[in-house]
This record gives structure tokens, C-alpha cells and sequence, in this order.
């Protein structure tokens, strides 16, 4: 399926803007600036496929790209906080949720969690909406590169604890990096064995 060509879609900054219900899709969301558009550039191996930046609040609007005719990739503005004004986050965040909560083709939400910080409040309340709305969630730490070997031991626990109080999130974390590939393959076979099922 990552064989396939890639490509941008549609972006849509409210739910009124969404594109007509298609293809199966897979929803990108995480903390603003936690690696989400650099996720989707590592897996389709297109360095600037998705726009990124070190500023938090980069991706403003829901970008759909597709991905060989099969699955919808979706990268998500951020939550949490973000270099640009509350009321901008905030309308960003009821857009994003609306989607979350009310997309009939979603097919999986991946919530991304920077593997150095682990869950925040903010990521328990999309934890929280996705058990509500029952939407299969698979929790992805990112950053991994910054992460060391005894850091990774306390961490991957702690974030698994949370984990078994959300019935919608699978109870194992997959561990990424954009930067030093690690854990690229096994979340593209995750998502290739989604879109053949
Ligand atoms: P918003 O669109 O603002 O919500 O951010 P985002 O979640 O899409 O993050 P983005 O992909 O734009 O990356 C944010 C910053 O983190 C950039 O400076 C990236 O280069 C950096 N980054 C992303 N992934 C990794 C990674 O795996 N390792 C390291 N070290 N840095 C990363
Ligand atoms: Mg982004």
C-alpha cells in the first residue's frame, strides 16, 4: 500500500467544509507540535507531502490525502496549545472533535503522544471522546529518537496504565520516529492490514 502514490485531497478548517464520505480513513491527532504531519511524511516517504515546522500550530485545518486509492490519511490541527490565539485553538479543537466524534468512515484514530512528556489532560479528553464514540484508537509515541533506553522503561508502563482505563485504545503503544525510522514499517503493516480488512 506505502508503494502507492500519495496525495493531497482536501483540506476543510470546519466540520461544514468536510469532504463527502469516501474512502476508509485514518485521523492523525496529538498535541499540537507533538509530529503528526512529520508521521504522515515518514510514512508515505514524501519529505513535504504534509506541511510541518518547529512552531507549534503549523497544520491549520483538516488535510485529507490519499493514499493509492485506498485509505485517507487526515492530519489533524493540534490540540493543547499552539503560537497562535486561544480562540483560533479552541475553534480548531471543536472542529477537530466534531470530526472525531462523528465521522462515519473513520476507521481508526491514531493519537500520537510525544514520547519524552507521555499522556496529558489534553490527550485523555480525545482518549475520553473516542471510548464515548467508540472509535478503534491505537496510541502512537513519537519522537522516539529522544528517548533513551531507561526513559523508554519508565515510560512505556506509565502510558500503558493510562491506556487501561480507555476500552476504545488498544492496550500497546506503537514507538515511532520520523526522524530515525524507527517503528516506520510496523505502522505502515498496521495500516496496510486496516485497509485490507
Ligand atoms: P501541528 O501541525 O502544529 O499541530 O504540529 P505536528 O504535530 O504536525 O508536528 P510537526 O510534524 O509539524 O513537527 C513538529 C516539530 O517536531 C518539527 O520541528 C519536527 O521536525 C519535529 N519532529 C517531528 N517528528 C519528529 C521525530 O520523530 N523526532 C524528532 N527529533 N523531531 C521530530
Ligand atoms: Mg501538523
Amino acid at each position: 500500500l506505502f508503494a502507492q502514490e500519495c496525495h493531497f485531497t482536501w483540506g476543510a478548517a470546519a466540520l461544514d467544509g468536510l469532504p463527502p464520505a469516501g474512502l476508509p480513513e485514518i485521523a492523525f491527532a496529538g498535541r499540537s507540535n507533538v509530529g503528526k504531519s512529520s508521521l504522515v511524511n515518514a510514512l508515505t516517504g514524501r519529505k513535504t507531502l504534509a506541511r510541518t515546522s518547529h512552531t507549534p500550530g503549523r497544520t491549520q485545518q483538516l488535510n485529507f490525502f490519499d493514499l493509492g486509492g485506498r485509505l485517507a490519511l487526515v492530519d489533524l490541527p493540534g490540540y493543547g496549545y499552539a503560537k497562535v490565539s486561544k480562540s483560533l485553538v479552541a475553534s480548531w479543537t471543536e472542529t477537530l472533535k466534531g470530526y472525531l466524534r462523528g465521522r462515519v468512515t473513520l476507521r481508526r484514530a491514531l493519537v500520537l503522544v510525544d514520547g519524552r512528556h507521555g499522556i496529558k489532560d489534553s490527550d485523555g479528553d480525545i482518549l475520553k471522546l473516542l471510548d464515548d464514540t467508540a472509535v478503534a484508537t491505537q496510541v502512537v509515541l513519537t519522537k522516539m529518537d529522544k528517548v533513551g533506553k531507561g526513559e523508554r522503561e519508565r515510560r512505556i508502563p506509565e502510558v500503558e496504565a493510562v491506556l487501561k482505563a480507555h476500552p476504545a485504545a488498544f492496550p500497546h503503544v506503537l514507538l515511532t520516529s520520523s526522524d530515525s525510522g524507527e517503528g516506520i514499517p510496523e505502522l505502515r503493516a498496521f495500516l496496510t492490514d486496516i485497509a485490507q480488512h
